[in-house]
C-alpha cells in the first residue's frame, strides 16, 4: 500500500498527488483533515508527502504534521510543487526526518504554477500553460522514479532559506490584517469549508479570518463569489486554481 499525504491551497499540489496515486494505486490523505484527528503512526509500504514551497520552506502545517506523526514505513518521498524556486523546502523535510529518525529514500521538486498572486500578480496565460506542461512532465517521471523505488538524498543546510522562511513567519501576524470581505458575500461557508488550516469562521453570514493563516491562497482563489481580497489581489479580479481540480476535492471539512 502506498500512502499519500498532500497539502494544497490552489490544487496544484493535489494534482500531482492524484497522478501519482494513480500510477501507484495509493490512497491519498489530505493533511488539513488529517490535523483535525488526533496523530496517528502510519504505516505503510510507500508514504509520500507532498506540498507546495512556502518562502524557500514548507507550510507550517506541514511540519507540525511531520512532527506528531510516527511513520513505519521502509520507503518515505517528500516531493515539494513550486513556482519559481523551491529554496531549501526539500532540506527541511530531510532534517525533519532525520532528526524523527525516519529513513530518508527520494525528494524531487515539481515546476508549477506561481500561485502568490499578492505578491507576485496573477501569471500570463502563456506562461501557466508552459508551467501546467512542465508539471505533468515532471510528475509523470517522478511517480516512475518512485514505482522503481528510487533513492536520492537532498543538501540539508539551507542557511539562507532558513532566514527567508524566519521573516515569513515573522510578517504572519501582519499579513492577518490583510484580507478583506466584499458586499458580495453571500456566506456560502465555501472559504470556512476549504481552509486547511481551519483559519476562517463564518459569524453573521461573513467569513471571521483567525490567527493561524497558513496563506494557502485557497479561500481568495475558490471563493465562488471572488468575494475575497487580500493585500494587492482585489475581490472580483482574478482567481488561479490548478484546472483540472475542482472545489469539492479541495474541501477539508463538511
Ligand atoms: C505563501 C506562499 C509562499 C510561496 N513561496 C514560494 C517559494 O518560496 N518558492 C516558489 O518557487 N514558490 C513559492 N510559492 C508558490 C507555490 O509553491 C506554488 O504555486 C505551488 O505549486 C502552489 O501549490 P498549491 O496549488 O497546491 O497550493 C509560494 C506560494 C505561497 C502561497
Ligand atoms: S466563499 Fe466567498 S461568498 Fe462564500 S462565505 Fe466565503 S467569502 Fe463569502
Ligand atoms: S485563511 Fe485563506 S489563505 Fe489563510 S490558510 Fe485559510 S484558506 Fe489559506
Amino acid at each position: 500500500m502506498t500512502k499519500l499525504f498532500y497539502f494544497s491551497g490552489t490544487g496544484n499540489t493535489l494534482w500531482s498527488a492524484k497522478k501519482i496515486a494513480e500510477i501507484l494505486d495509493g490512497q491519498l490523505f489530505n493533511i488539513g483533515v488529517e490535523m483535525r484527528k488526533p496523530a496517528e503512526t502510519i504505516e505503510a509500504d510507500r508514504v509520500i508527502l507532498l506540498f507546495p514551497a512556502y518562502a524557500y520552506q514548507s507550510p507550517l502545517l506541514v511540519r507540525c504534521f511531520l512532527d506528531r506523526s510516527e511513520f513505519r514505513s521502509p520507503y518515505m518521498a517528500a516531493l515539494t510543487t513550486f513556482g519559481s524556486d523551491p529554496g531549501g523546502a526539500l532540506a527541511e523535510v530531510y532534517r525533519i526526518f532525520k532528526r524523527k529518525k525516519t529513513p530518508a529514500s527520494y525528494f524531487a521538486a515539481i515546476p508549477s504554477v506561481e500561485n502568490y498572486i499578492p505578491i507576485f500578480g496573477p501569471q500570463p496565460e502563456k506562461t501557466k500553460q508552459r508551467r501546467l506542461a512542465l508539471q505533468e512532465k515532471a510528475t509523470e517521471k517522478i511517480a516512475q522514479d518512485i514505482l522503481q523505488r528510487k533513492t536520492n538524498s537532498v543538501w540539508p543546510l539551507r542557511p539562507l532559506s532558513m532566514g527567508i522562511s524566519s521573516l515569513f513567519k515573522l510578517s504572519k501576524s501582519f499579513f492577518v490584517k490583510g484580507f478583506k470581505v466584499s458586499a458580495v458575500c453571500n456566506g456560502c461557508g465555501v472559504c470556512a469549508r476549504i481552509c486547511p488550516a481551519a483559519n476562517i469562521v463564518i459569524e453573521k453570514g461573513k467569513p471571521v479570518f483567525l490567527r493561524r493563516c497558513e496563506q494557502c491562497q485557497a479561500c481568495l482563489n475558490w471563493c465562488p463569489r471572488r468575494a475575497i481580497g487580500y493585500l494587492r489581489f482585489e475581490p472580483d479580479t482574478c482567481q488561479y486554481h490548478h484546472p483540472q481540480v475542482s472545489v469539492s476535492e479541495m474541501y477539508c471539512s463538511l
